[in-house]
């Protein structure tokens, strides 16, 4: 059986979290190999992994996962999965969601706090930017420079003590969890491709809170795209502590999230092996 990690041009083998996938599935038979997206590729199974220049060039990528029929997760996951304005279909199902609003332009319903404007199609913390309490002309400049509609939320401030606990299901399970420093800070940096900000990274054991709503954000989003949990072969639920403390999600990644196997033992590779051969199976 042979599996495909979709990846980009920029980072060729992935950015080194999945480099233990690769021993894990040989030892279960399955080959899998590297290859960046774009041209057709044939494989038992193309696993999104690294695809993170897919927001410059969106309608490629989509019509590149609708073309790819053993893409996981599939392409009508990726197509509902990149636009955050998923989070206000998740809200309205009643997950704790950090407060969303889509910025068509003329918006003018900043919040009080200090808020962040970003892309409603973004990733590794591109284009979101962090602003002060009050200064509307510096978030309305920047929300112009943004394809609309774009989202704002308060800044979740708690985030830069504790930074956001990012949970990784894999076949639809509770896999691992790690916690990711707060992003929007003045010492961020780009990584070399710059196509992401450098992640602080490590471990964590989620509260109960955390795991319950984790569930839940899981449960709404099978029943929104009309799939089975286990159809989403790896899914992170990142949560960050809103004002009071309690969990709110900020995103749920179901295309192209770093999944933390650096930052968790060794049982997790196997784990994801093994959800590999269970996709597989279900084929
Ligand atoms: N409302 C918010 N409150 C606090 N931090 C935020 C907020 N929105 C974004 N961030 C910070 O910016 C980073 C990137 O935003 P995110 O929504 O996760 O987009 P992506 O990871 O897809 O670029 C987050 O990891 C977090 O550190
Ligand atoms: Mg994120």
């Amino acid at each position: 059986m042979k599996v495909l990690f979709a990846t980009c041009a920029a980072l060729p083998a992935g950015d080194g979290d999945d480099d233990a996938l690769v021993d894990a599935l040989a030892d279960v038979g399955v080959h899998a190999s590297w290859t960046a997206w774009g041209t057709p590729v044939e494989a038992d199974l193309v696993v999104l992994r690294s695809t993170w220049d897919y927001p410059e060039r969106l309608p490629e990528f989509l019509a590149w996962c609708d073309s790819e029929p053993t893409l996981v997760n599939p392409a009508s996951v990726v197509r509902w999965n990149v636009d955050k304005t998923y989070l206000v279909g998740l809200a309205d199902a009643g997950v704790p969601v950090v407060p969303t609003a889509v910025a068509k332009p003329g918006f003018t319903d900043w919040p009080d706090g200090e808020f962040v404007v970003k892309p409603t199609v973004g990733a590794g913390s591109r284009g979101a930017l962090r602003v002060t309490a009050g200064d509307h002309e510096t978030a309305a400049a920047h929300l112009a420079t943004l394809d609309v509609p774009a989202l704002v939320q308060p800044y979740q401030a708690n985030v830069d003590a504790v930074g956001e606990t990012a949970m990784v299901f894999l076949g639809g399970q509770y896999s691992h969890a790690f916690t990711k420093g707060a992003m929007l800070t003045a010492d961020a940096e780009f990584d070399e491709s710059g196509l992401y900000v450098v992640e602080r990274l490590s471990g964590a054991a989620p509260s109960a809170a955390q795991r319950r709503v984790a569930e839940d954000v899981m449960d709404a989003a099978a029943a929104l795209t009309g799939l089975r949990r286990n159809d989403f072969l790896y899914a992170r639920v990142d949560l960050v502590p809103g004002a009071d403390g309690s969990p709110l999600l900020l995103e749920l990644e179901l295309v192209e999230p770093s999944l933390g196997f650096r930052q968790t033992d060794a049982t997790a590779p196997l784990r994801f092996a093994s959800a590999v051969r269970a996709a597989l199976s279900r084929r």
